[in-house]
């Protein structure tokens, strides 16, 4: 059976269940599989009742409701089967759609699952489209979400650019007008808000000397140039909005001063994936900035909010919306320094670091993935903290490089055998990975994680330290 077999059978079957009560993640991804999922069904005539929860793992378990309806798990279950089977789930009671790794189990829970059919660049809410526009072919207005959820948790990535089956997802947006598509646009950050010598301050992969980390000097690149600005001036200059001809000629001198400093100039391209019917300059925008909004929703504990504003309400919730986008932007860049100022532990392959209470377990990941982009990028990344709620417990997360994982790396088997033999438990992909573990068996699980790492180079591999 392929994929498009598995996706009829999961729509077949959630579709003979009256009340459905969608259990997902909140992140981006798990936000926008939540709103794809229940508007589909919704419009079936489905009762639909989300819950959205952290992480699927013995502490959070209690928030499935314990009634009737049927469970679907979106964005985690995969890798928590075995919870299901201790909290008393049968085979019939649940069905999971998911992106990551399956856990071995006794009981065959039925799953949506790409990796099955071995397509690893797609996401939770590609996967709940693509069910979406099974269950009926006028769910593709929900094709933008699909891309949002795509591109937040990063599938866009390595190829710059969405690939396999999450590229149907952004033709049926076009063919709606829902997206349109820039091939080998700039692969900055920001492009549909921010001024742009402040994105291109902002990137630093490729490093252009006089540009990354400088945001005066990026704008003296661009008055070098011989583009007219007129009034508003390079300083409310948006990217998105510049006219074709002058955005080639930036890109000309940007691969040109790439070429001179001897870096490839290939990541200066991407693909961008833009929403025509978002009001400009709002993050909603584009895939990577409307991603951002719902991760600043999920994991500032309203995803109901993010979930809102992929509904479509662009009032009272798109406002909230903003503040909280603000709020997790100022608090990322200061963990973001807090990681450089403090710096982190080395061990022969792993750099670590601890941040106590400071920062919530729900965006540690994320700042420990833009830290490493100032840091020794050949070493995985461990950040670890506190869990207000339950002292006894830590968070941990783990980061590395699409380069490290091509070289063996898989920080999902790490984090999973490092926190169940100290106690915890963990999972993720091969390039971020998260896990909870004890808090006295801090010290072990480091240790662990190093040797596990250790253990999964090879032996020819030299690390740079
Ligand atoms: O479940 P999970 O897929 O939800 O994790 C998503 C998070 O993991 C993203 O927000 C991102 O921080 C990280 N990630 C990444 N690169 C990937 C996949 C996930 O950095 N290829
Ligand atoms: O929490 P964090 O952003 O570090 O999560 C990175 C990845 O690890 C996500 O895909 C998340 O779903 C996964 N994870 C997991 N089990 C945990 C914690 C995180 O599978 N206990």
């Amino acid at each position: 059976m392929g994929l498009p077999d598995d996706i009829k059978q999961a729509a077949d079957e959630i579709l003979n269940h009256p009340e459905v009560t969608i259990i997902s993640h909140i992140d981006a991804d798990g936000i926008a599989s939540e709103s794809i999922l229940s508007m589909a069904l919704g419009r079936e005539n489905i009762r639909v009742n989300s819950v959205f929860v952290r992480q699927l793992e013995p502490l959070t378990i209690h928030q499935v409701p314990k009634d009737s309806s049927f469970k679907v798990f979106s964005d985690f279950g995969a890798g928590q089967q075995n919870l299901f089977l201790e909290s008393g789930f049968r085979e019939n009671d649940l069905y999971i759609i998911d992106h990551h790794i399956s856990q071995p189990c006794d009981v065959p829970y039925r799953q949506l699952n790409c990796l099955t059919h071995g397509v690893t660049k797609m996401s939770t809410a590609g996967l709940a489209y693509l069910l979406a526009r099974e269950i009926e072919p006028a769910n593709r207005d929900l094709a933008h979400l699909g891309v949002v959820g795509n591109v937040g948790d990063m599938m866009a990535r390595e190829h710059r650019g969405l690939t396999g089956p999450a590229r149907e997802i952004v033709a049926d947006g076009v063919s709606s007008g829902t997206i349109s598509v820039r091939e080998k646009d700039l692969n900055c950050y920001g492009t549909s808000t921010r001024p742009l010598h402040i994105c291109l301050s902002y990137n630093d992969d490729p490093f252009i000397p006089g540009i990354s980390n400088d945001a005066q000097g990026a704008l003296k690149f661009l008055k070098r140039m011989n583009i007219d600005k007129g009034q508003g001036g390079w300083e409310h200059t948006i990217w998105e909005e510049m006219p074709h001809e002058d955005r080639k000629k930036i890109m000309s001198a940007l691969v040109e001063q790439t070429i001179v400093n001897g870096e490839s100039p290939d990541r200066l391209f991407c693909e961008s994936y833009l929403f025509p019917c978002e009001p400009s300059r709002t993050p909603l925008r584009n895939a990577q900035e409307f991603a951002t909004v719902l991760n600043a929703c999920g994991r500032w504990a309203k995803p109901h909010t993010g979930g809102l504003i992929c509904r479509g309400d662009r009032g009272a919730a798109y406002r909230e919306a903003e503040k909280m986008l603000m709020n997790h932007r100022s608090v990322i860049r200061e963990l973001l320094q807090y990681i450089l100022d403090t710096g982190v532990r080395e061990r022969p392959y792993l750099q670590h670091i601890h941040v106590g209470d400071r920062y919530p377990d729900t965006i540690i990941g994320i700042g420990a993935g833009m830290a490493l982009s100032k840091l020794n990028r050949q070493k995985p990344i461990l950040i670890m903290c506190q869990l207000p709620e339950d002292p006894t417990l830590t968070k941990a997360s783990m980061r590395t490089t699409e380069r490290v994982v091509n070289r063996g790396i898989d920080l999902q088997s790490i984090m999973a055998t490092a926190a169940e033999e100290t106690g915890g438990a963990g999972g993720g992909h091969k390039i971020a990975a998260g896990a909870y573990i004890p808090r006295d068996s801090e010290e072990r699980f480091i240790i662990r994680v190093n040797e596990l790492l250790g253990e999964q180079y090879a032996p020819t591999i030299t690390v740079h330290r």
